[in-house]
């Protein structure tokens, strides 16, 4: 089968080359309310572990809100001039509805009866409970590690299966659905910055998280102005961080 070219790299790399860390915004411009609605729209097809979608999105767009935030994000200054802040959050605890939502999506595409639905009914009706419940001390994923340890003897198998490693991979999920956002903020011509310097105990409290969330990353939002980009990009170059095998 041939390849078949559905978008130019070119167009793709522009919005690439344009994206980047934006540490001031334009606070005389009003962004439309649905800039961050089409990128988050976007946001949610990012792939992400077994399509359990353990992921929140908080918009911040208040003004009182919004002070708090810059608080909370240590006083950084790509935080003082956004016009709205989005807060990826990682739901822990959220399995539950989201192995049932798969498992009746897949029943209502394949039919109760058929082959696949058996097969994916299996997978998300015994295979996800299982990798997904927790317990507040971790004892359920220890007990998980310690069958996937033994099971290693045997075959390969996936040995991340502790409290924390699921919320890594939660967090991982949600990393590249931030990124598609991102992306799909500079196509419509909009800017953003990804914050990790918060205070994530005052953030939850803020807002009214669960005490099983986390938050994987702030995004700070806006048009962004010229001294908002601190200086050139610098990257280690290709040969120091890719190896082939
Ligand atoms: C997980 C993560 C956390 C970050 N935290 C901050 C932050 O707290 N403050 C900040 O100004 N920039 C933050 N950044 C932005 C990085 O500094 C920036 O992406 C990097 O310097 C590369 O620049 P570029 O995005 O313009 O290409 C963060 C980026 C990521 C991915």
């Amino acid at each position: 089968m041939e390849v078949q070219q559905i978008a130019s790299l070119a167009d793709f790399q522009t919005i690439i080359d344009a994206r980047r860390s934006y540490r001031m915004y334009d606070t005389t411009y009003d962004m439309p309310e649905e800039i961050v609605a089409n990128a988050l729209e976007a946001a949610l097809l990012s792939p992400n572990s077994s399509n359990m979608q353990m992921w929140e999105f908080v918009r911040v767009r208040s003004t009182d809100m919004k002070e708090k935030m810059h608080d909370i994000c240590l006083g950084q200054s790509a935080a003082k001039s956004a016009s709205e802040f989005v807060v990826v959050v990682a739901r822990a605890n959220a399995w539950k509805e989201r192995a049932a939502f798969n498992y009746q999506s897949l029943e209502n595409e394949y039919g109760r009866d058929s082959e696949q639905f058996k097969k994916v009914s299996q997978y998300y009706g015994k295979l996800m409970p299982f990798i997904y419940r927790n317990d507040y001390f971790g004892i359920i994923g220890g007990v998980r590690k310690l069958i996937t340890g033994v099971m290693g003897l045997f075959k390969p198998t996936v040995h991340q299966v502790s409290k924390k490693d699921i919320l890594a991979s939660i967090h991982g999920s949600n990393s590249l659905a931030a990124m598609t956002f991102m992306y799909a903020m500079k196509a419509q011509g909009y800017d953003t910055c990804p914050l990790g310097g918060f205070d994530s105990k005052r953030l939850k409290k803020l807002l009214k998280l669960k005490s099983s969330d986390e938050v994987t990353m702030v995004i700070t939002c806006g048009k962004g102005v010229a001294e908002g980009v601190w200086g050139k990009r610098h990257r280690v170059a290709y040969n120091e961080v890719v190896r082939s095998v």
